[in-house]
């Protein structure tokens, strides 16, 4: 059978009060009309056409090739921009499927048993319902006495009894491709929002003898549309336990679920156990076998197997294999390390490619470096890589020692097995093998502490009397 889908993404959003256009604001790291495409993706449609206004270009370089838009200059209404994908789908044979950009939650399962129940039944059109206790706001599904569909009401038009309904229209529906065209040049805009309304097919339809069916889902957070910041909010946490659970389901170990802000797209090994106060953005690959957090924000980053992070943030970085990293370390974009590496407290890597069983445990920065497999840099020591006015690299050979407090001034390059003792500036290449000392020869006076002790005292006597 074949499935199109229409997504309806044009509207400003007004009741977001927000400079973002509505569709582009994020559930869970991904902007709604994201979420939208990925589910009609999922439920195999041959087209998919975004119906775009506010915000086009922005909305159309986000979804990028993924879809076909067509620019719907003036809202006049979601039947109105459903009429705009004519031109692209009006001669095609099949099941065209319609979802609201701002219905995020609504799950590609749903979607196929919908499809499955509209094809089944021969219906012009299927809804997708759902009984909310509080309906208000959303268009209601108006039965007849044999409990048939007879007609969507919008709440700006309904009646007090229509008001008082529970079920709503969540906005998704499958249509018979040709009918809904030819249906959609009847709708009229007289109603209470003067709009051309997509609802109004329905109603079309019954009148004209077709059978219009409802398929009521029992998961209420698939019928949130989010017209404001309340709703957008509900969403986010709705799909965050929903990812949540999936993890959960695939063998990941989650502490406390109401403290882990896992996105959409993030992948988690099993056995992996995440603590609280973790968060895990964008493209974020975890592996098995890895401990998170507490307290960790890792954002478009892979992580082997095996790794512990606690405290510490990871921006665009790799980890290998068995690594720790934190408490308190700060991974900027450019950082990947090998296997078994450990990136102790406050060490701040930036651009640093370090090799396999390579140690920074405390209190470094290290950036736009090189560093080979085995090298142990000490306490405090620190790439110099920038004069105030261009990056220089540092490249540390297999092995090396670099001392505790010592200033590698780029560019330079430490060779294999070089040893550099602690508390230098290091101005010149280290050739491999070699020690580098780069400090003053310490010289010891005997007995001159009390002598400068006595000093010190005296000054401080002075300047009571003064
Ligand atoms: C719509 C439905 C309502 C349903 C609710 C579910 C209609 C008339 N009403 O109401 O029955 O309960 O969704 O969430 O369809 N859009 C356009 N062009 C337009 C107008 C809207 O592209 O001219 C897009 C919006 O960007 C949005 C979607 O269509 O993504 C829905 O529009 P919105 O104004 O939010 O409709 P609701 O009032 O929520
Ligand atoms: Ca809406």
């Amino acid at each position: 059978m074949n499935v199109m889908a229409v997504v309806l993404a044009a509207g400003q959003g007004k009741r977001m009060k927000s400079k973002l256009y509505k569709v582009l604001h994020p559930v869970c790291g991904k902007p709604m009309v994201g979420h939208v495409v990925d589910t009609v993706e999922q439920a195999s449609c041959s087209r998919t056409v975004v119906v775009v206004g506010h915000g086009a270009a922005a909305v159309q370089s986000y979804l990028g090739d993924r879809a076909e838009f067509v620019l719907q200059e003036q809202q006049l209404g979601t039947g109105h921009a459903v009429i705009q994908a004519r031109e692209l789908l009006g001669q095609e044979e099949g099941i065209t499927l319609v979802v609201c950009g701002d219905t995020p939650l609504v799950t590609v399962e749903t979607v196929n048993a919908m499809i499955e129940l509209h094809q089944a039944s021969g219906a012009a059109a299927t809804v997708l319902t759902a009984e909310f206790a509080n309906p208000t706001g959303y268009g209601r599904v108006i039965r007849g006495s044999e409990g048939a569909v007879e007609r969507i009401v919008e709440q700006k038009d309904c009646s007090p009894a229509e008001a008082a309904v529970r079920e709503i229209n969540t906005g998704t529906y499958c249509f018979d491709n040709r009918k809904l065209f030819d249906a959609l040049s009847r709708v009229t805009n007289d109603n209470a929002q003067g709009e051309y309304y997509l609802t109004d097919v329905i109603g079309i339809f019954v009148s004209e003898g077709e059978t219009v069916q409802a398929y009521c889902t029992s998961d209420l957070a698939e019928a949130i549309g989010i017209n404001d910041r309340i709703a957008l909010g509900e969403a986010e946490s709705l799909m965050r336990q929903r990812i949540v659970r999936r993890h959960q389901v695939n063998g990941v170990t989650v502490i406390d679920t109401g403290s882990a802000y896992i996105e959409a797209d993030v992948k988690i090994g099993a056995d992996t156990i995440l603590y609280p106060g973790t968060v895990l953005r964008g493209s974020t690959v975890i592996g098995e076998d890895c401990i998170i957090g507490p307290s960790a924000d890792i954002a478009d980053s892979v992580i082997g197997d095996g790794v512990t992070v606690r405290y510490s943030t990871i921006d665009q970085s790799e980890a290998g294999d068995g690594s720790s990293i934190g408490p308190y370390a700060n991974l900027r974009p450019g950082s990947k390390l090998g296997k078994d590496c450990k990136i102790g407290d406050f060490v701040e890597l930036k651009n640093a490619v370090l090799g396999d069983d390579s140690k920074v445990s405390h209190l470094s920065y290290v950036g736009d470096a090189e560093v080979g497999r085995g090298v142990n840099i000490g306490c405090g020591a620190i790439t110099v890589n920038y004069d105030g006015f261009n990056k220089s690299k540092t490249v540390i050979g297999d092995d090396a020692f670099i001392g505790s407090n010592v200033n590698l001034i780029a560019p330079v390059h430490i060779g294999d097995g070089a040893y550099v003792v602690a508390g230098s500036t290091v101005t010149h290449d280290v050739p491999g093998g070699d020690l580098a000392i780069a400090r003053e020869r310490q010289v010891n006076k005997p007995g001159y502490a009390d002598k400068i002790r006595s000093r010190a005292k005296a000054k401080k006597e002075r300047s009571k009397t003064e």
